[in-house]
């Protein structure tokens, strides 16, 4: 079984991988695809349709593509949609301490991940999404991870995502939801 993830981010992709080890993962650099992946929707889901069928035609192959973000309560679901570049500019760091800046003194903390994965499988489009409840801390706590996790500290938890150990952060993230969906889809389909 063999699929192109379509993404660059390397924070994705190595949480991604141990999900799924029973599939024969192909980079973008492996088919050779060196373009930036346009995404300029207003919902996960179109952003994630939108890189998985432009790798799925570049490639004519089986592809996923993983779109998220962090949504905070009290900013109206921002970042969301615009999580990676929330700041202006590609920088987890600048994007969390905007964050950090727009809660300065606001009571309501809570915020949750969201992933959306979009599979084009034999010509046929599917989503599978999860959902990770928590709360932005006042500063950030931990190295581990990527993107707003040294700012988030998921429900149950009194650690932060960028405390936790990689295996954790799978059990109950947004994206581990999202992926075992699909790995539950491709077992029933028979194609693992
Ligand atoms: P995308 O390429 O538009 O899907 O960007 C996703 C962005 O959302 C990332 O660059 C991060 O800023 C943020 N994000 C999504 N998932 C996570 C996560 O698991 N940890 C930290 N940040 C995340």
């Amino acid at each position: 079984m063999e699929l192109v993830i379509a993404s660059n981010n390397k924070g994705k992709i190595r949480e991604i991988m141990p999900l799924i080890p029973d599939i024969t993962v192909l980079s973008l650099q492996e088919i050779g695809f060196t373009d930036e992946i346009p995404e300029p929707y207003f919902t996960f889901e179109e952003n994630a349709l939108a890189k998985a069928s432009a790798i799925a035609q570049y490639s004519g192959k089986n592809t996923f593509a993983d779109d998220s973000g962090i949504c905070v309560n009290a900013l109206n679901g921002a970042p969301g949609v615009i999580s990676a570049h929330y700041s202006g500019e590609r920088d987890d760091e600048q994007n969390l301490q905007k964050v950090l800046t727009a809660l300065k003194g606001v009571e309501d903390r809570s915020a949750f991940y969201k992933a959306v994965i979009c599979l084009i499988w034999d010509g046929e489009v599917y989503y599978f999404e999860g959902i990770c409840n928590g709360r932005i801390t006042e500063e950030q706590i931990g190295t581990d991870g990527f993107g707003y996790d040294p700012i988030f500290v998921p429900d149950g938890y009194d650690m932060t995502f960028g405390q936790l150990p990689l295996e954790v952060k799978n059990t109950i993230s947004h994206r581990g939801k999202a992926m075992r969906k699909m790995v539950e889809f491709l077992r029933e389909k028979s194609a693992l």
